[in-house]
């Protein structure tokens, strides 16, 4: 509940709609409460009339126009209402989601590491849902329901003190047997929902590479799967579905014998003449009110439990701990502290988790200058430039972007000097100039100079929409080395001073490989590049080589250096002309192919 409590106190902007909405509901059960009293005095009117003392047929007709116009008057306001609901759980769903969004772009990358993107998606959208739809019938439904409650109870306080206290007895009943199975509800309800999101998660996954999925002819595979998740919720929702009802036969059963006694109470009074029979229809019907919303109380507590459980999910993302410094803070960026060394690495320590890959590193790079790293695969390379961008903080030692710590520097500032081109050229559905000018501005001018430089003006001209292709989803519509040279041309328009190039080319065929090489030495024109590189002739141009073993440097120096050192490099240079099996295997280890 207090979650709840904490979604309606943060979205002020919707209060005037929630008072709205109040109002409504109070006017609501005022005009429905209103007939039955009409009513009431209308049996009297003809009881008299019939007795021959008193009353008259203007009388009669002037109630039943009362009935007639509070019932209109109930309709209109009804719906006035309901459309105030729709707009507040119109409204709250766009908040939370903008909100989760939000969120989403504040969290660091361990986050992502931990999480599928379907789960995040079919918990974002179960746990909104599952707050609008109480929002929606909680203005709806449950608020004008609590206020014909208590002015039930009022009104028969007024009759008759014993039939009140019967009420009054009947709702904290109520209540207290649904808390009494609401704790087991939940948790039936969160481990089925757990059982959504990772059969999501998975969903999602599949979808986006279908064509793996396809290849390796493990549709059925994925299918039983996706199943056995889906089919696990059903035992789930048996046992969950059951307790809850047996809980409602009890529920219903205690209100029934309540509502017995109140009945009784009713006839036996006005059988001694306490009440008359149009007071006695009045209590009737208001009993009756007071009655219809328990019925449908049981749908309300479900609702309410699920946005309890959905406000839980939601505000477990949302109390996550934000990236510190995170890029959405307003561009404030620091002065400089040096030109010179661009990137240095003192006493460095990093690890996921379990274990170190990377232990005390020290490592000065200069401006304009091209260093390589080489290492075997898994030996820490692409975590050394991960932190570079800062994707993973820094605990032990300091990264240092041109003098500044890297951890007291806005991130939008570290993230915004440095340019990368990965292995995977990850683009987005939308046009290449969608894709090109990503995050930033661009004119068609400078858009073609990109891509020239990139080398993918070329096959861009050659597109009959040219820039304005569709590209599809992480651009499945071009091939390996096209997707590469958009991205390449997307690092060039971001102008980056420091340049990461991880892998950059090691996923492409060695035609595709040289297209964008071309481009690649395009972009390395004038900034200072960390490469790591699958081919030993990218390396060998470089100013300096640094190897990595067991997660240390083990030497740095020019090619040249090393290639006379006897170390990783110089053995890797060796082997590179070998045909035997073991040379080229050992090759591999190392990431790299010739
Ligand atoms: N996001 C991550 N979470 C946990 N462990 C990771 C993550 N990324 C990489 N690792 C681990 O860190 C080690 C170094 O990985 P990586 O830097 O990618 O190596 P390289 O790029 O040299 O091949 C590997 O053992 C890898 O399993
Ligand atoms: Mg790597």
């Amino acid at each position: 509940m207090r979650n709840i409590w904490r979604i309606i106190s943060t979205t002020r902007e919707l209060w005037p709609l929630f008072v709205g909405v109040t109002i409504g509901a109070v006017a609501i059960t005022g005009t429905t409460i209103l007939g039955p009293f009409i009513i009431a005095r209308a049996i009297d009117t003809v009881v008299a009339m019939v007795q021959g003392s008193g009353g008259s047929l203007t009388e009669l007709v002037w109630l039943a126009v009362a009935v007639l116009g509070a019932s209109l008057a109930n309709s209109i306001l009804t719906n006035v209402t309901g459309y105030w609901g729709d707009m507040t759980s119109a409204r709250l769903r766009v908040i939370l989601s903008q909100r989760y969004y939000e969120k989403l772009m504040r969290l660091p990358q361990s986050y992502y590491d931990n999480e599928l993107t379907g789960t995040i998606i079919s918990r974002l959208n179960r746990s909104i849902t599952a707050v609008t739809d109480f929002a929606k019938s909680f203005s709806n439904s449950l608020f004008p329901m609590l206020i014909t409650i208590f002015a039930v109870l009022v009104i028969s306080a007024i009759h008759s003190p014993w039939l009140a206290v019967m009420l009054v007895v009947i709702y904290p009943v109520f209540l207290l047997l649904t808390a009494m199975t609401s704790k087991r509800w939940q948790v039936w309800e969160h481990s089925k929902n757990e059982a959504y999101d990772i059969a999501g998660g998975r969903f999602a996954e599949v979808v986006g590479q279908m064509r793996v999925v396809k290849s390796f002819l493990a549709e059925r595979h994925e299918l039983e799967r996706f199943d056995e998740l889906y089919t696990s919720t059903i035992g789930t929702t048996a046992a969950q579905s059951r307790f809850w009802h047996l809980m409602d036969i009890a529920r219903r059963g205690t209100l029934d014998l309540l509502f017995f006694g109140t009945f009784v109470i009713i006839f036996v009074q006005t059988a001694n003449g306490t009440f008359s029979v149009g007071v006695m229809v009045l209590l009737i019907q208001l009993v009756e009110m007071a009655r219809h919303p328990v019925a449908s109380m049981s749908w309300l507590v479900d609702t309410t439990q699920r946005a309890i459980t959905g406000s839980r999910e939601y505000f477990t993302v949302m109390d996550e701990p934000d990236e510190p410094f995170t890029t959405l803070d307003t561009g404030r960026q620091l002065p400089w502290l040096a030109e010179d060394p661009v990137v240095e690495f003192d006493k460095v320590s990093f690890g996921y988790g379990d274990g170190d890959v990377l232990k005390d590193i020290n490592l000065t790079i200069h401006k304009g200058e091209r260093v390589a790293f080489v290492g075997e695969s898994g030996g820490g390379k692409t975590t050394l430039v991960n932190l570079i961008m800062r994707l993973y903080p820094v605990e032990r030692g300091a990264v240092l972007l041109r003098g500044n710590p890297i951890d007291t520097l806005p991130l939008s500032q570290v993230r915004s000097t440095v340019g990368t081109v990965f292995q995977d050229a990850s683009l987005f559905s939308g046009t290449i100039r969608d894709n090109m000018a990503y995050g930033l501005e661009a004119t068609d001018e400078q858009l073609r100079e990109a891509a020239r430089r990139a080398n993918a003006l070329g096959f861009i001209s050659k597109l009959p929409k040219g820039f304005d292709t569709e590209i599809g989803e992480r651009g499945i519509k071009l091939s390996g080395g096209q997707k590469q040279r958009i991205s390449v041309a997307r690092a060039l328009l971001k102008d980056a001073p420091i340049l990461i190039l991880d892998e950059a080319t090691s996923a492409l065929d060695t035609k595709a490989e040289r297209a964008v090489q071309a481009g690649l030495d395009e972009l390395m024109v004038g900034r200072t590049t960390l490469i790591i590189a699958h081919r030993l002739s990218t390396i060998s141009a470089v100013d300096r080589i640094v190897t990595l073993r067991d997660g240390r440097i083990d030497e740095v120096g020019s090619p040249a250096e090393l290639a006379a050192s006897g170390g990783i490099y110089a053995e890797l240079l060796a082997l590179q002309g070998s045909e035997r099996k073991a040379d080229k295997a050992k090759l591999r280890r190392f990431d790299i192919i010739r």
